[in-house]
């Protein structure tokens, strides 16, 4: 089964500003390489070759000349714009027509992490249908979607709350079969006025369609000056493995 592979690099960026004032927080240097550089190649590593770029109006032109056709990462890349930041669901809604009714994986252009995808990958080629997540255990779990867990399976998704129920992040790396925009349809924008990618997930959960996985190696956003300095450290003594 083909897998369509998805990097969602809109947003604003406004938790590393100045940094983000004239560039995306996507192309700012996070060891030897820009961060977008991370995700594209867990994808390539997990033998995903057709992969969409989603990012914002303002540095779409850097993105692409950083980028280009996909030659250099041996895959080929597809761009398109989010006209606003609204929401990680809504920056994926803008994938329909590119991944024409494959199943996908999707990952946030701020997510960096040590394991292979490879395998998790597999294991979704071979679930076919529904939805997959990772979680990973964390310091701070309030900055993040928290899973609620019983046994090995994930039972509610909360987006960022104030008392989470584990400790457990949902961490930026989905894959989904094509039933994942009649979803994100059918969601209303939270509180944040964002379309949540929590809510798409929940709806998995609700629909019983949704597998998850703990991952093993270490895992970060880099969206603020913390994480993108720890993210740092982390490459340092363990480089990601793809
Ligand atoms: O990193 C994992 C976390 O990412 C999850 O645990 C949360 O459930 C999920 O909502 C998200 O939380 P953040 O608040 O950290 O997301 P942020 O707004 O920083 O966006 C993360 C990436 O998503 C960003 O690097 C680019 C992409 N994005 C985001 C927005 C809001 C877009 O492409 N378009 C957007 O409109």
């Amino acid at each position: 089964m083909e897998l369509k592979g998805i990097v969602l690099a809109g947003g604003t960026g406004s938790r590393l500003m100045p940094l983000t004032k004239v560039t995306n927080k996507h192309l700012l240097p996070v060891g030897r390489k820009p961060m977008i550089y991370y995700p594209i190649e867990k994808l390539t590593g997990a033998g995903v070759n057709e992969i969409l770029i989603v990012t914002g109006t303002e540095h779409m032109g850097d993105m692409v000349s950083l980028l280009g056709s996909g030659k250099d990462f041996g895959c080929r890349f597809t761009y398109k714009v989010q006209d606003e930041a609204g929401g990680i669901a809504q920056a994926l809604s803008l994938a329909e027509n590119f991944t024409h009714g494959a199943p996908m994986a999707v990952i946030l252009g701020d997510n960096i992490f040590e394991d292979p995808l490879g395998p998790v990958a597999d294991a979704f080629r071979a679930q076919g249908k529904g939805a997959r997540i990772l979680g990973k255990e964390v310091g701070d779990p309030e900055r993040f979607g928290v899973a609620e867990v019983v046994g090995d399976a994930v039972i509610s998704i909360e987006e960022k709350p104030a008392r989470p129920k584990s400790r457990i992040a949902v961490t930026g790396i989905y894959f989904y079969d094509a039933a994942v925009f009649d979803i994100i349809r059918n969601c209303r924008p939270s509180a944040r006025g964002e379309m949540e990618i929590t809510d798409v997930n929940n709806a998995y959960i609700a629909a019983k369609a949704m597998r998850f996985n703990v991952m093993n190696g270490w895992w970060s956003d880099a969206g603020t000056f913390a994480s993108l300095a720890n993210v740092s450290d982390l490459i340092a003594k363990r480089p990601p493995r793809n």
